[in-house]
């Protein structure tokens, strides 16, 4: 079985760099401390702290990677509270997630936007996690919509993908359905599983990309994750709350190897 990679979303918590470091420290120690049978189920592991704290943890962090919960397409110039590639790349920032659906429903971030940022930060030769997924509306339409609906935000988001010398390892999806973020009901992994196959089978029949990792985000927890694991086409996973507390984070990483 390939390696899995795990993505922790930290987004806005927690609230102080304290609490921030003590949780990056717990993961990575968590992370040392592992002896799977076999060195290629290792995960990788990444953390996405709030931005706020992503130099300090970065200091704390040496097997876990560091992420950021989004960027700024431009890397100089008068951009109001945004962060730019550069500065993310100069704190040692390797994974960014780019278009959650928090962002994209809350801050109405668009799929124009989106695809600024995804091209930016594949040029600046980081990894980009892109986030697709449809709210409980199109779910209700069945399948057939599900999968407009994602080719859509695909489409638009990698929109000129083909003019970069594009690394395939640096390209990752993260399937994440709405409804199921946050709110302590996952997909089922049989749902998850399809639609990460179809996710797959689009980036081979449009852009030729074969090979593309594709993550299951939503709800994800020291438990549940176990009925998910098994499947060979869900390459990691994105998550949330969990990621958050000590006890589930070992649950987690154990349930890996
Ligand atoms: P959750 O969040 O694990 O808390 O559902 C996942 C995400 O938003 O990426």
């Amino acid at each position: 079985m390939n390696k899995k990679l795990l993505v922790f979303n930290w987004k806005s918590a927690p609230t102080t760099v304290d609490a921030a470091i003590k949780l990056a420290r717990a993961t990575e120690n968590y992370l040392k401390s592992l002896k799977p049978k076999t060195q290629n189920l290792k995960p990788n592991v990444v953390i996405a702290p709030p931005f706020l704290f992503i130099e300090e943890v970065g200091k704390f962090i040496k097997k876990v990677k560091l992420g950021s919960q989004d960027v700024f397409w431009k890397n100089i110039g008068p951009y109001t509270r945004e962060i730019s590639l550069r500065q993310e790349k100069n704190l040692k920032v390797k994974y960014v997630i780019i278009g959650h659906s928090e962002r994209r429903r809350i801050l109405n971030e668009t799929d124009e936007m989106i695809n600024k940022k995804v091209l930016a930060t594949l040029k600046a030769g980081l990894k980009v996690i892109l986030c697709v997924g449809e709210n409980l509306l199109i779910r209700k339409r069945g399948k057939k919509t599900i999968e407009n609906f994602i080719e859509n935000q695909l489409r638009k988001d990698l929109k000129n993908i083909e003019n970069l010398k594009l690394k395939i390892e640096n390209l990752i999806i993260a399937y994440e359905p709405i409804w199921a973020i946050g709110t302590g009901h996952s997909d089922s992994p049989e749902d998850a599983v399809e639609m990460i196959k179809y996710i797959k089978e689009f980036l081979i029949s449009n852009f030729q990309f074969s090979n593309i990792k594709v993550l299951y985000g939503g709800s994800i927890d020291g438990k549940n994750i176990k009925k998910f694991v098994k499947y060979k086409e869900i390459d990691g996973f994105l998550i949330g709350g969990a990621s958050l507390k000590p006890k589930e984070i070992k649950n987690i990483i154990k349930s890996i190897i």
